[in-house]
């Protein structure tokens, strides 16, 4: 499955968000997994997860027609969970230095990349450029489930009420990733979801789960609580499924001081806070039954 990870707004988490993801399904579900950072120029997962890439996806695009499971070896990076790492290349352009800026993996060239990562390994989790670049374009159409990583502040929630609006209105599931939560927070859950659903196209709006049931699921996963299911009632009302609330991650400055310092996955630390709601998402999305 392609796990596309998004965010409106930078520094909302969403690389701490994929590449802890990344490493639970490879060291907890022992699942053949790769994470390819797709921010040329400015990727920081090779850090979050202290590797040193010899190699990035740019020095698969000479033989992209023909990628074989050998090709995408080598330009891995392998990290000691088991996951494969396709780091962002350091350089802004690395296919003509004149156009200066432009992402050399245009979107052809990235669905021909996923055909080939979906061959091999279970799950690819995408780090996708911040906004609404043509790669993350692309990755919306590429993706099985759309997770949207985004923080309870009044301009990260505009911005991604715009960025949801900008989804292909098909039947994926779309999933929200509340982080840096605390408690007491002034922006309660009702207004995340109103504001979220509100320009909505009609069809979309039929899908969000009832705002009261999710109220009750986002105190639990907070608490660090089991999460109750969706009432019958719910169940039938949210087809078809389009966006639900993955998952609510607490702020947790220790867990991230480890990762964002030395490259240590907070998911895979034995701890509670956000490790443990990290690997409750990753269960939650191998296991789609289980919350
Ligand atoms: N749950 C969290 N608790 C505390 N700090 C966090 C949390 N998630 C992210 N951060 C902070 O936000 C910064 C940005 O995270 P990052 O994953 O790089 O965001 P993005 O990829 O969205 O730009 C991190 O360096 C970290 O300091
Ligand atoms: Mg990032």
């Amino acid at each position: 499955m392609i796990i596309g990870v998004f965010s409106a707004k930078g520094g909302v988490g969403k690389s701490l968000v994929a590449s802890n993801l990344a490493a639970a399904f490879a060291a907890f579900h022992r699942l053949p997994t790769a994470l390819l950072d797709l921010a040329p120029g400015l990727g920081q997962d090779d850090l979050l997860l202290d590797l040193v890439p010899e190699r990035t996806w740019a020095d698969l695009l000479p033989v992209i027609s023909e990628l074989t499971a050998k090709h995408l070896e080598l330009a891995a990076t392998v990290h000691p969970s088991g996951l494969r790492l396709f780091a962002a290349p350091p350089e802004i352009n690395v296919v003509n230095p004149r156009t200066s800026g432009v992402n050399p993996l245009t979107p052809d060239l990235l669905k021909a990349l996923l055909a080939a990562l979906r061959q091999n390994f279970a799950h690819t989790v995408l780090d996708c450029p911040t906004g609404l670049e043509a790669s993350t374009l692309a990755a919306f159409g590429e993706a099985e489930l759309r997770l949207v990583v985004l923080t309870l502040d009044v301009p990260t929630l505009r911005s991604t009420q715009r960025l949801i609006q900008a989804l292909p209105a098909d039947e994926k599931a779309t999933g929200l990733v509340i982080n840096q939560y605390s408690r007491g927070t002034p922006i309660g859950l009702d207004e995340v979801l109103a504001s979220l659903s509100k320009d909505l196209p009609r069809e979309e709006t039929k899908g969000m789960p009832r705002t009261e049931a999710l109220s009750l699921r986002l105190s639990a996963h907070a608490e660090g609580l089991p999460v109750p299911a969706r009432g019958a009632k719910e169940q039938t009302k949210s087809m078809p499924k389009t966006l639900d609330l993955y998952a609510v991650l607490p702020v947790d400055a220790r867990a991230v001081w480890g990762n964002v310092s030395y490259g240590q996955p907070c998911v895979l630390a034995k701890k509670k806070g956000l490790g443990r709601a990290l690997r409750l998402l990753a269960a939650r999305i191998v296991r789609p039954g289980s919350r």
